[in-house]
């Protein structure tokens, strides 16, 4: 395959030698010059497909959501360095440039606030769900069904094709999704669900949702109102990834909002996505448990034959550090200075850090912490229980989850359907039961 420039604009083109046969393929070159071989017509003009597994190579959609330059650890939303808005905005102030595209006027942040508001009660007979499910039942599992739930309840936002009932499930699934994972934390511990509380911003009515109770007033504190909002930020959107592009393959059925998200939520739950975070911290307790042999850990996670992997670390896309995973280290270090907390799993942590940076198996593989590698520790001093790590990362991707939804609406996306190449057997003869 040869690519050469020419014409002017978007002449660029790639010539795709197979046997006596030559293909020329338009290249698109994205805003931030990133290059793709658009192989839309391929297999139409030649037969051929193209196979790539894990999607490493393969770009499904041009979006104008997110933007990661992974060598360089650049995260960006609608243009926007990621840390400029970790430290600038708020989550529903970021909430709305993801979801709309641009940030809001003063009259449109408010009017969103109070959407956000007015829809954050979910309907009273979805409380007798949580009792259906064992003590034990993950949350993500609980969150993943209610969303779904949700659809049997508000049969009037359901048509993704049209433009009123979009505008009210949006606002409606943001609010809604904060509520039902703190009230899934309130079963799980046996107490009762807290309402929310119209007169409290985004995240403080979440943390009020999940610590107060009835019997006494309960004061939101505003450090972890701010840590909250920032970790949220932080999590707000990474383009294509896993659970992001089962909600688009799912939602590009048609299948509604609620459903799409759904599904996201479950990509999420996976160990090797969302479901990290939890799984750092219980690796960091165990560490801590069996007497901090950090050595120990990276010799294991080095070893090929054995299937242990440091949680937290590496990244399809970053090959470099992950900038959320800088920010977030930072904030550890200052709120629990500023705490006087001394949490031994942080200084695990950084120990194993430390370690990892400076052997040739985690450089040579470009292997650097990832946004899940201290964001457990602020969960925990917040007092968020290791089981609803993931969740909390739910709740701050639901925005870019929607965001991508949308897009992919408003493009007129086909329905996703890969190939493949089948490698099974060739007719192959049905033998009786009594002979084989
Ligand atoms: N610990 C030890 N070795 C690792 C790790 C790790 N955490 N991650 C990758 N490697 C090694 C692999 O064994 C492989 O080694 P090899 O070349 O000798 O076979 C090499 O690095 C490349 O790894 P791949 O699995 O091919 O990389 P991929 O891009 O497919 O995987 C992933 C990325 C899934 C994130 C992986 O790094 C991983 O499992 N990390 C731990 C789980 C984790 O933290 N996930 C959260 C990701 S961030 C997010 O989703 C929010």
């Amino acid at each position: 395959m040869s690519s050469n420039a020419h014409n002017t604009h978007t002449g660029e083109t790639c010539r795709l030698e197979l046997g006596s046969k030559s293909y020329e393929l338009p290249v698109i070159t994205g805003t931030q010059q990133e290059k793709a071989i658009d192989i839309t017509s391929l297999r139409a003009k030649s037969g051929y497909i193209t196979l790539d597994s894990g999607y490493g190579n393969t770009g499904s959609t041009q979006s104008e959501v997110t933007y990661i330059d992974g060598e360089n650890g650049v995260l960006k939303y609608r243009g926007i360095p990621v840390e400029v808005l970790a430290e600038k905005s708020d989550f529903v102030e970021t909430s709305y440039l993801l979801v709309y595209g641009k940030l809001p006027t003063a009259d449109e942040l408010s009017a969103f606030r109070k959407q956000l508001t007015y829809h954050s009660l979910i309907h009273e007979d979805m409380l007798s769900f949580y009792d259906g499910y064992p003590p034990q039942a993950h949350p993500m599992a609980i969150l993943s069904s209610m969303v779904c739930s949700l659809s049997t309840y508000y049969p009037d936002s359901l048509d993704p094709n049209d433009e009123e009932q979009v505008k009210r499930i949006v606002p409606r699934l943001l609010s809604k999704l904060r509520t039902i994972a703190a009230y899934s934390f309130k079963k799980s511990i046996g107490q009762p669900v807290i309402y929310p509380k119209n007169d409290l911003s985004f995240c403080e009515n979440f943390l009020y949702m999940m610590f107060a109770v009835p019997s006494e007033s309960y004061e939101v504190d505003p450090e972890w109102v701010k840590t909250l909002n920032m970790l949220f930020i932080l999590h707000g959107d990474h383009e294509q990834n896993c659970s992001t592009s089962t909600v688009r393959l799912v939602g590009s059925s048609d299948a509604n909002l609620f459903a799409s998200i759904s599904a996201g939520i479950c990509a999420l739950w996976g160990p090797k996505h969302g479901g990290a975070n939890q799984a750092v911290i219980e690796m960091l307790e165990r560490i801590h448990k069996d007497g901090g042999n950090v050595d120990a850990v990276i010799r294991r996670a080095k070893d090929r034959r054995d299937p242990f992997r440091l949680s937290g670390f590496g990244h399809r896309v970053y090959k470099n550090f992950d900038p959320r995973a800088k920010v977030i280290k930072s904030a550890c270090d200052r709120i629990l200075g500023t705490l006087g907390v001394h949490d031994p799993l942080l200084d695990i942590a950084k120990r194993i850090e430390e370690l990892a940076l400076s052997d040739t198996y985690f450089l040579e593989r470009k292997l650097y912490p990832n946004v899940d590698f201290y964001s457990g520790i602020l969960y925990r001093v917040m007092g968020i229980p290791t089981e609803m790590f993931t969740v909390m990362f739910a709740l701050g991707r639901l925005p870019g989850w929607i965001a991508h939804w949308l897009e992919m609406k408003r493009r007129g996306e086909q329905i996703g359907r890969p190939r493949q190449i089948y490698q099974g057997g060739v007719d192959v003869p049905y033998v009786p039961l009594a002979e084989r």
